[in-house]
């Protein structure tokens, strides 16, 4: 079958090949076949060294597609069902998802799926990005790490459920906790930031102030709901209109560098939040006054898969996309074919585009 490769840490393209075959499934797994897979950002920062992943591997970690085949011991979906990959799926029985409620920090599963082949092409065995690898037509999931979802709902925009939607979305109503008549400063118009901005218009925020370097983006952020989209050097501006100048009510930074990590936190008025939903490099760092936590009392607050629980809040932003209050199909800006996939990677580089679909 057909599946983008990625060789090495530091490539800048993906191998397109067309000679990689699924290892053999194992009782508690799924075989999906992936019938549409978003372009992240997160794809193109496990190929620059941001976020770690051992290769080679097939990348992808954003799809949706059909049940082809369960293992024995799998009792949730059967042959044939739509579902939606998960990157991080929940144990189901650990300290995170029981105890704590919080699913979505759960990493029993999510190493040794990370860690394992799940691919072979001649004598070599690949890897999948996250565990998943939708970047393929086929992949091989566990039981935890699909969603089934209903029939009628379109696959391409399922897709992005699966990780920019739930993402950014999540980070408004989980993390953040956006309330009613305040005002939010989103950073990125990237996938993850559009999510983040219906995030904060659902949640029913009075002042949605878009960021982006990029002009174009400024349009794109007010037609998915945003109040206001400002360059970055007029975001000093916007913010002064904001609680009598103090600053936004929460911010959310869906970028990922220090720097706008940095002027997220800025932007918000003392006692507001600032939720990181952005990947930065390991050995980036952010740097705080020791005195301004005591002194403004902010709320930093990092966004791990939107705070989700993937069973509930799937469901959630489909019943949001079906009843016409998150616009998910509008996200898709192009349909392209996997052979195309590094032209895709570039437009993302660019930060020209919302959303990329594969189409398998
Ligand atoms: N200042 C302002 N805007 C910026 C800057 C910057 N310094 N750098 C990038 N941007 C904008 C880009 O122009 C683009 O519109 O941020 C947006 C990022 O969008 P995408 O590249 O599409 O990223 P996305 O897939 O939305 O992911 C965003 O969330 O999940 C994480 O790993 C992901 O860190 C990434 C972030
Ligand atoms: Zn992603």
């Amino acid at each position: 079958m057909r599946a983008a490769v990625l060789r090495s840490v530091g490539d800048t393209t993906l191998e397109v090949c067309d000679d990689v075959d699924l290892i053999d499934p194992g009782p508690g797994d799924v075989v999906v076949d992936i019938t549409h897979t978003g372009v992240c950002h997160s794809d193109l920062s496990v190929m620059n060294g941001t976020i770690p992943q051992h290769v080679p591997a097939v990348l992808g970690h954003e799809g949706a597609g059909v049940v082809a085949e369960v293992g024995d011991a799998v009792t949730s979906v059967s042959v044939g069902d739509h579902v939606i990959a998960v990157w991080s799926p929940p144990c189901g029985g650990c300290v995170y998802c029981l105890v704590h409620k919080r699913p979505n920090l759960c990493a029993d599963l999510q190493f040794g799926i990370m860690l394992r082949s799940h691919f072979r092409q001649g004598g070599a065995e690949l890897g999948a990005m996250c565990g998943v690898g939708t970047f393929a037509e086929r992949t091989l999931l566990p039981e935890q790490a699909v969603v089934r979802i209903d029939p009628s709902v379109p696959l391409e925009t399922a897709a992005l459920v699966g990780c920019g939607v739930m993402t950014g979305v999540g980070a408004a109503l989980n993390t953040a906790k956006v309330a009613p008549g305040s005002s939010v400063a989103v950073f990125g118009v990237g996938g993850v930031g559009v999510a983040a901005i219906q995030g904060a218009r659902i949640a029913g925020a009075a002042e949605i102030v878009a960021v982006d370097r990029n002009p174009a983006k400024l349009a794109v952020a007010r037609s998915f709901g945003a109040t206001e989209a400002v360059l970055p050097d007029d975001l000093d501006a916007a913010k002064a209109e904001m609680n009598g100048g103090q600053g936004f009510d929460y911010a959310l930074e869906c970028i990922g560098r220090p720097a706008t990590m940095r002027a997220a936190y800025d932007a918000v008025r003392r006692g507001g939040t600032c939720c990181i939903v952005g990947v930065g490099r390991i050995e980036e760092q952010v740097s705080f006054s020791a005195f301004e936590f005591f002194f403004n009392e902010k709320n930093l607050v990092g966004s791990y898969y939107g705070g989700a629980d993937v069973r509930v809040d799937f469901g959630r932003m489909l019943r949001l996309a079906e009843a016409g209050r998150l616009d998910l199909a509008g996200m898709i800006d192009r349909r392209i074919r996997l052979e195309d996939v590094n032209e895709a990677i570039e437009a993302v580089q660019a930060g020209d585009v919302v959303r990329q679909v594969i189409e398998l």
